[in-house]
């Protein structure tokens, strides 16, 4: 993944604009993946991989206690369970350093698990398909709700002994969870509590560019990658993404106030971007995911209902339907959610979000109190701690009783 060529490359692109060396100043932890960036940060981690129902290999990471903690501690913690977005990677939930959420739970008394889903960079593949085959990437986010997070639920009962645990998704990790939530009420019954960050599940209010171009095109374009094999996966990670950003969005660079309006377009909010994080972020990200994740969304935003894949004339065969059923929200009657929220988030409109939490039953509405708060400032916020991670973590800590 970060091979010599990205280090070649780099040091190519330095010397070819050497003008600029002098002046690029980076932060340190630029170039870190995931093992590298925990270890870096002090803390101690365990490596696990898990094969789902449907034989995808899926790679979770456990950070079981804090920095200083001894490793005779024998008491079994509470384990809480961790999901990123589309496109990102685990690492998003400690790309902050001590500020991060990640590090700041295993401080304060839990065990954490960072899982990485099917279709990204740290999930090696499958039993059966090559990660570059078509067969490969054919799933949305309702097999990573159905498949992904069951498994990593029982890796978590295997490794602790743990039955119940807390969930913490953010974006897709949220979708996710709300596929779980309403076909896996099994699973819905062992998480003690649940804090969804900006879950995209309605999009009537979506500001993304071209979007509505995209929800009118979708069938047509779905066809035609279909067709011609390449309905797989969209923005993989790239070895050139880092020495670009290294290059255009170092801190120096005149170039960086294009990096920071490109990082705005899922909303922006300069006061929370801390700009020398851009390569940090850069590093690891896009990290993978299917076309079928992005129909999926198409499909929701357009019917303006949250049901399952639209498989169209197989939908009969599928489900004995012409029509995907809906998602059964009302369902998800029994364990505490929190939806977390932004205004400025331009996935789902704060109406969107109301929408979700009026229709779970158990839901609870949590709007950020920062008027500019976007959808990735939930992990690469300056103020993540202050406007939500200490509020998450205390209310986890009252619901297992630590
Ligand atoms: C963790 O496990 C994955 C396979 O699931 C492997 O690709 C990766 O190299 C491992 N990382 C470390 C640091 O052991
Ligand atoms: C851990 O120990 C180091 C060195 O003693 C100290 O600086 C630090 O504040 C301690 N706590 C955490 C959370 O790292
Ligand atoms: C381990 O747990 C047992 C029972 O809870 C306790 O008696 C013992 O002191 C603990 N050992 C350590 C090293 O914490
Ligand atoms: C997938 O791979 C596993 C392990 O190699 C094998 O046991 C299984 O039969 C394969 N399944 C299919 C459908 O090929
Ligand atoms: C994708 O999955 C669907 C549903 O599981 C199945 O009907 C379809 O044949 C699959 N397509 C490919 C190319 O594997
Ligand atoms: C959990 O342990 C059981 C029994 O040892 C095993 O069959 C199962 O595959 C394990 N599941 C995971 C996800 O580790
Ligand atoms: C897990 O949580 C359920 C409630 O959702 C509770 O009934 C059950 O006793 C818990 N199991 C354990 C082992 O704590
Ligand atoms: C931004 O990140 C750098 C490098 O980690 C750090 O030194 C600086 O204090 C951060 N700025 C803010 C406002 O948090
Ligand atoms: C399919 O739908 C028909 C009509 O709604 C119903 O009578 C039948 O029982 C359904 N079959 C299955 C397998 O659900
Ligand atoms: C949805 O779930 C609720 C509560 O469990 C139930 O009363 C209702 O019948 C379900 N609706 C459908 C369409 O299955």
């Amino acid at each position: 993944m970060h091979s010599p060529l990205v280090v070649a490359l780099t040091i190519l692109l330095i010397c070819r604009f050497g003008d600029v060396k002098a002046t690029i100043w980076l932060d340190p932890d630029t170039g870190l993946n995931l093992y590298q960036f925990i270890a870096k940060y002090g803390y101690y981690y365990e490596n696990y991989t898990v094969v789902t129902n449907d034989n995808y290999i899926l790679n979770t990471v456990r950070i079981p206690r804090g920095r200083n903690e001894s490793s005779t501690s024998n008491s079994t913690k509470p384990a809480v369970l961790l999901l990123h977005g589309i496109w990102s990677h685990p690492a998003d939930f400690i790309i902050m350093g001590d500020r991060s959420i990640g590090f700041l739970l295993a401080e304060q008394g839990f065990d954490v698990f960072l899982m990485a889903c099917r279709g990204n960079t740290y999930s090696p593949g499958h039993l059966n398909f090559s990660t570059d085959s078509v067969e490969y990437w054919n799933f949305s986010w309702h097999e990573i709700g159905y498949y992904d997070i069951p498994a990593n639920m029982d890796l978590i009962t295997n490794v602790t002994g743990n039955v119940n645990m807390s969930f913490i998704g953010h974006s897709q990790g949220g979708t996710a969870f709300v596929v779980l939530a309403v076909t896996r009420p099994n699973y819905r019954a062992r998480i003690s509590v649940s804090h969804l960050f900006a879950p995209v599940v309605y999009m009537d209010y979506c500001r993304l560019p071209f979007f509505s171009y995209f929800k009118i095109v979708k069938e047509n374009l779905e066809d035609l990658l279909t067709d011609m094999h390449l309905n797989k996966g969209i923005l993989t990670y790239n070895p050139l993404v880092l020495p670009l950003a290294i290059l255009f969005c170092n801190i120096n660079a005149p170039t960086k106030y294009l990096c920071i309006e490109l990082h705005g377009i899922t909303g922006p909010d300069p006061n929370q971007l801390n700009a020398t994080k851009l390569t940090v972020i850069a590093t690891n990200t896009p990290a993978g995911g299917s076309f079928k994740e992005v129909f999926h969304y198409l499909q929701v935003a357009k019917s303006s209902t949250f049901s399952l894949y639209d498989y169209r004339s197989h939908n009969f065969l599928r489900y004995n339907h012409s029509e995907p059923p809906f998602y059964n929200l009302s369902s998800i009657d029994d364990i505490p959610i929190y939806i977390w929220y932004g205004a400025n988030d331009y996935f789902s409109g704060t109406l969107d979000f109301i929408r979700l939490g009026n229709e779970i039953p158990s839901a609870k509405l949590k709007p950020v109190a920062s008027i500019l708060w976007n959808h990735m400032d939930f992990v690469f916020a300056i103020q993540g701690k202050e406007y939500v991670y200490d509020e998450v973590i205390s209310n986890l800590r009252n619901v297992v009783g630590i």
